[in-house]
């Protein structure tokens, strides 16, 4: 929630030295709301320290060896048809991680937090005010599609699903539907990646999952999309092709805009619920790890692609 924080509410911060914490949360307190008190606030931050020092460190989140490399856009063809085909298997597989999440999560409002992200990527377009949208032929492009609003009373086009933007930067480089997203594509690091999604990210534990998600999130809006992009436009330029941008670019633009939610979900699951604070670290680094296996794989993978004959 972006609203902006009543000067009283600025004041009782600066006050209590709970400054960094949301205007939801400081007013949550202020206005002694059921399990906000100032020593909640003050241990939440004590907590949010620890987030910070043992776990948004991850090497995955500060650097990245194949996003750097890929940002160049230096690729060859066959680096880049393979990075395709590992990125799709990671898609595709991310949908049964997202419903696993949602089957199992811990409330009515949780289940339809995970509905609008299946929803959404198998093809439902963001509703943005409430009112049905009509949605014209050029529409469903991601270049001009919206990332904000909800699902309900929204368009669902087969073309708007995210594996079908997908599928247009495949076919530009040659490939075809049968050539992606199927597991026996993934390489052994995206196969660990996308089974450790199913088994943190989908977990029944509502605690262990929340870790995941927040670990991925923050993995998410750590800039990977936007090196993507710059990648794919240097190619394009290089190679004189028009490999569509718009999966990454709405993505992209997707993330820049969860990155203001994350922390509002921290706060809520740490003052309605105590996460575990040892779990929470743990949990999320053991998610971290796997994305980085999969980066991993793609680095060593384009490596074995440098010189092809
Ligand atoms: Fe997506």
């Amino acid at each position: 929630m972006d609203i902006a924080v009543a000067p009283d509410v600025s004041e009782f911060a600066q006050q209590h030295g709970l400054g960094s914490l949301t205007a939801a949360t400081l007013e949550a307190i202020r206005t002694r709301r059921p399990r906000y008190s100032i020593t909640r606030g003050m241990q939440f931050l004590r907590f949010q320290k620890r987030i910070d020092r043992e776990l948004l460190r991850h090497r995955v989140i500060t650097s990245n060896p194949y996003t750097a490399w890929f940002r160049r856009g230096e690729q060859n063809v066959s680096q880049l048809k393979a990075f395709i085909v590992q990125f799709s298997v990671f898609s595709n597989v991310f949908l049964l991680a997202q419903l696993h999440k949602m089957i199992n999560a811990g409330t009515l409002e949780g289940m339809r937090a995970s509905k609008e992200i299946l929803a959404n990527e198998i093809g439902v377009i963001f509703n943005l005010h409430g009112a049905r949208s009509s949605v014209s032929a050029a529409e469903y492009d991601p270049e001009r599609i919206g990332t904000e609003g909800t699902v309900q009373g929204g368009t669902f086009r087969f073309e708007a699903a995210h594996f079908e933007w997908l599928l247009q930067v495949a076919q530009e480089l040659g490939l075809g539907f049968a050539d992606i997203g199927k597991r026996r594509f993934g390489t052994a690091a995206t196969l660990l990646f996308c089974d450790e999604l199913v088994r943190l990210y989908g977990n029944e534990d509502y605690a262990i999952s929340q870790a995941a998600s927040y670990a991925v999130e923050n993995w998410a809006a750590a800039g990977f999309w936007g090196e993507l992009i710059e990648g794919l436009v240097r190619y394009n330029g290089r190679h004189g092709t028009s490999v569509p941008l718009g999966f990454f670019a709405w993505h992209n633009r997707l993330e820049a805009q969860h990155a203001r939610h994350t922390q509002a979900e921290l706060e809520e699951l740490y003052f309605h619920g105590d996460p575990g604070e040892d779990a929470f670290i743990r949990h999320g680094n053991e998610m971290l790890e796997a994305v980085a296996a999969f980066w991993d794989g793609l680095e060593i993978e384009r490596r074995k692609l440098e010189q092809p004959h």
